[in-house]
Order: structure tokens, then sequence, then C-alpha cells
């Protein structure tokens, strides 16, 4: 029996990277980029290019770092927008360039203040100046789902004209439902001429919780390219979840019949894990495929069910989407090698001395910790690794309190490599810690959150703490962890304080980030 691919294009990078406190430095995003790789995506949208020096440079090192799956970059039809795309670009084995503009009325009217004459040939320009620079262009018609579907017909008719091999229907607000949004992949197949040699692909956000039931009606209605994001994460509710996108074309193949994906599904646990261990966001516990409790059978009588055959209550098994049980995976007398597989595993390849710290700080760790957890072994990882590269870093700390004295703590903090001390007293040992800590940075930020979590259970548990901040209308999350919870709190703190350092390092050269 032959296949057909729904090609799974990520944009986690990019309309992911843009909801509230998901902000992402470059060796997260390259640590991310890689392990999207190893899951098998087709497409992954690396970011915007013209939005800020960063997001360029994010963009350009992605696509020089992976040589398997094409590299895309977000830009509007503005002609200096798809230069810059380009530029980003031009070290990638694959790359494909995305451009976009509004199609709605009321985008018209209201945003872009163009007549749909004057639309069409923008997309006309556009895309003939993307494929100047490279032959994979894929268009999107923002706001499609509330376009007039004739309208659409003929803006879709100019893109392919114009030479785009993609054409992407966004449902940019999250307004469609299922019925509709399939009826419109059915009337543009039907009515754009030469459909057949272009990929109509999806994209839709989650403001009505509908994006994954929309992509998948789409899906049954000829699309065959879904864009999502690891966890579902995104502008406002959110985008498609990738993970249950692949997992329902999987589970279903009665219903998705001769459809498959290239994604390797072992990947996605350790994919979902290693981007909550980067943004610091939690996955909701019965989050669909990869929540906490996705797999947990409470009720007796499907734990009774589940022990006499898995099928009375399990429709996929843990282990198909790489979640295997959170056992003891290493100990203190495990070696190099054993560790250096649990990293790869968990989606960390570390070489030379990134790995050697992180090693010492696994034998450290196992010396306080009987039992070592996968969970524990990514925090060391993110926490040695993915900050590398950062202002910020603690040094020392050390904290009185008690029932009677006033709780005071004692900073050393690395900045910029040159170390600082200072002392504070605060309401209780956390707070003297980040009092002392923003004293030593110069920092004016809100602290608006702060969660504590145990990423593991037992006495001897690491303590998992994210806090909230905010500066000059920003906010971002920062998150550590470690067996001492006054630690873990010290090294979410400096964590937020490197992010917010980091946006204000980044000069912004376009527009501002967001569409
Ligand atoms: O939601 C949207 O319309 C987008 C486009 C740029 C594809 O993110
Ligand atoms: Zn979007």
């Amino acid at each position: 029996m032959s296949f057909e691919t729904v090609r799974i294009f990520d944009t986690t990078l990019r309309d992911g990277e843009q909801s509230p406190g998901c902000s992402m430095n470059l060796s997260e995003k390259l640590s991310l980029a890689r392990q999207l790789e190893k899951l098998g995506v087709d497409v992954i949208e690396a970011g915007f290019p013209i939005a800020s020096e960063g997001d360029f440079e994010s963009v350009s090192r992605v696509a020089e770092d992976l040589r398997e799956t094409t590299i895309c970059g977000l830009a509007r039809t503005g002609a200096a927008d798809i230069e810059r795309c380009a530029a980003a670009l031009e070290r990638a084995a694959k790359p494909r360039i995305h451009t976009f503009i509004a199609t709605s009325d009321i985008h018209l009217e209201h945003k872009l203040r163009m007549g749909r004459e004057r639309v069409l040939e923008e997309v006309d320009r556009a895309v003939r100046q993307a494929r100047g620079y490279c032959d994979d262009v894929e268009f999107s018609a923002e706001d499609a789902t509330r376009s007039d579907w004739d309208y659409l017909v003929q803006v879709f008719q100019a893109a392919l004209e114009a030479g785009a091999s993609t054409l992407n229907v966004p449902d940019t607000v999250g307004y469609t439902t299922p019925d509709e949004y399939g009826a419109l992949i059915r009337h543009l197949r039907k009515n754009i001429r030469g459909i057949e040699r272009t990929v109509l692909s999806v994209h839709c956000h989650d403001d009505l919780g509908l994006s994954v039931a929309n992509s998948l009606a789409a899906v049954r209605a000829g699309a065959r390219q879904v864009e999502c994001t690891v966890n579902g994460i995104g502008e406002r509710a959110g985008n498609t979840s990738l993970e249950e996108v692949v997992m329902a074309i999987k589970t279903r193949p009665d219903v998705f019949a001769n459809l498959e994906t290239r994604v390797r599904t072992h990947e996605i646990y350790p994919a979902s894990r290693l981007l909550s261990s980067i943004i610091g966001i939690p996955v909701q516990p019965n989050k669909a495929i990869v929540g906490a409790n996705a797999f947990a059978h409470e009720a007796g009588i499907h734990q009774d069910g589940v022990l006499k055959h898995k099928l009375t209550y399990e429709i996929m098994t843990p282990e198909s989407i790489g979640k295997t049980a959170s056992e003891l995976v290493l100990g203190k007398h495990s070696g190099r090698h054993a560790f250096a597989d649990r990293l790869s595993e968990l989606g960390f390849e570390l070489t030379g001395e990134a790995f050697e710290t992180a090693f010492r700080r696994f034998k450290g760790l196992a010396d306080k910790k009987k039992t070592i957890f996968n969970e524990d072994i990514e925090a060391i990882a993110t926490d040695t690794v993915i900050r590398t590269d950062e202002p910020y870093h603690l040094e020392n700390l050390s904290v009185v309190t008690g029932t009677t004295a006033t709780p005071t703590a004692t900073v050393e903090l690395a900045i910029d490599g040159e170390s600082r001390t200072t002392s504070a007293e605060g309401d209780g040992p956390v707070d003297a810690v980040f009092k002392a800590i923003a004293e030593l940075a110069g920092s004016k930020s809100e602290l608006v959150r702060y969660q504590v979590n145990a990423i593991t259970g037992g006495m001897d548990a690491q303590g998992e703490v994210a806090v909230t901040l905010s500066e000059g209308g920003r906010r971002v999350i920062g998150q550590g962890a470690h067996t001492d919870i006054i630690v873990a709190s010290a090294k979410a703190y400096v964590h937020g304080l490197n992010k917010l350092q980091w946006h204000k390092r980044r000069r912004p050269v376009g527009e501002p980030k967001g569409i």
C-alpha cells in the first residue's frame, strides 16, 4: 500500500516564541532545533529575520547548523523583508522563504489600507522576488478564514503562478470550525488551477480550542502540510499542537487512510520536555499526549482493566511517544557512557567542556540524592549547557534564617565574567536572596509570580522554581532546579534576569516583533 505524507511544519521557534514568556535565546533555539530535526519534522520555521538582529541571527545559525530539515524564515511581502529573510537563509542546505499578507476585508481596510487589487499585485511581486532567491517559497493569506472565498482563490492563484510551491491557509484568529474549514480547503482545491502542483497547508490558532480538530478536518479535505508547535505554544491561546496531530494520524489509520507523517514519535516526549524546561512553562497535567496524567489510570475500574489487558483503556502506549516510566535511571556509580546515552535519549547532545560540566553536576547531585530521574538530568543539562552564554551566573549563595533571626542572604554573582558579592535582608530567605541578586544586577524588574514544583517524588526531590519577572512592559519566565529550594529560587531569578538582559541587548531592526 502506498502512503501519502502529511508534512509537519514546526513553527515553535517563530509563532510559538511569540507567546508571552516563551522567548528563547540563541543557544536555546539551537538546542530545540536539533531536537526538532531528530523528531523528523519536515520544515522548521526558525524565526522572522527582519524583526530583530536576534531573530536574524537565530534563523541563520539554525540554517547553518541543520542539514536535513528544510529551514524556513518568515517575511512580509515588502522587498526589504524578503531580502533580509533570504540573507538569513544564505547558508541553509534546504531554505524556504515564507511570505505572507492579509486577505480579509477587515485587515485590508483597517491594517493594510490597501484595496484587493493592490494586494494581488503585492502577492505576485513578493513571490517572484522570493523565487529569485530560492525554489522553495511558501505563501500565506493571513486571516484566510475571514476572507472572501472567491477572492482567496484569486490570491492563491496569483501566488501559484508567481512560483509558490506551498499555499498556506491560516486561521489566524482561531475563528473557524472543522466543517467550515474542511469545506474551504475543498473549495480551494476545486477552484485553483494547477493546485495539484502545490502543497496546501493549514495553520490554526486555538482561540476556540479547535485548532487540532480544524487541522485534521483540513487534512481529511486534502491539505498535506500542517503548521504546528510543540506543546501547542503560540500567540494567544496557542497554535495547533504537533503531538496531537501526529498521534491522531498515527493512531487512527482507519480515519486518515493511507496518510502518514515522517515524525519519529518516540522523540515527541523528549521534545516536549526540552521545550518546557527551556521556556520554564510546565505542560498542564491533563494535556493530551504529553501531560503528566496522559497515561495515568486513576479510577479503580480503569486500573483493573489495564492490568487485564492494556487495550481496554489505552489507545496508544507511553513508549510510542518516548515516555519511559520515571524510574531510577542513573545512580552515583553510573559512568560517563551511561550519562551520555541518557542525555542523548533526552534530546541533549553535549560534547567537550559542556559534557564535563554536566557530568560533574550529575555526580554532585548523585552524592546528595539517591535516585536520579530523567527530569533531574534534564534540569542539569538545561541549566549547565543551554545557558552558558548568559551574562549573569550564580557563583555562591549562603543564607541565615530562622524563627528569630532576620533572614539575610549573601550572594556572589558573576556579571560578564566579573564576580561581585553583596548581602541583603528580606521578609524571608527567598526574598533576601532576590534582593541581593537584584542589587548586584542593578535590576528594576518586578517579581510577578513565584512558583515551586517538586520535579520528582521523594524527600530528596529536586525543587523546580519558576519566576515571572516584568520590566518595561516585557514579561519573562526564569526557571531553576536544585535539591535546595533556596538555590533553585536564586537560579530561577538569575535565569529570568538573563532573559530580560537578552531582550535589552538585541537591537530591533524592523517593526515590533509579532504579527
Ligand atoms: O497566524 C498567522 O496567520 C500566521 C501567519 C504568518 C502564517 O502566523
Ligand atoms: Zn500564526
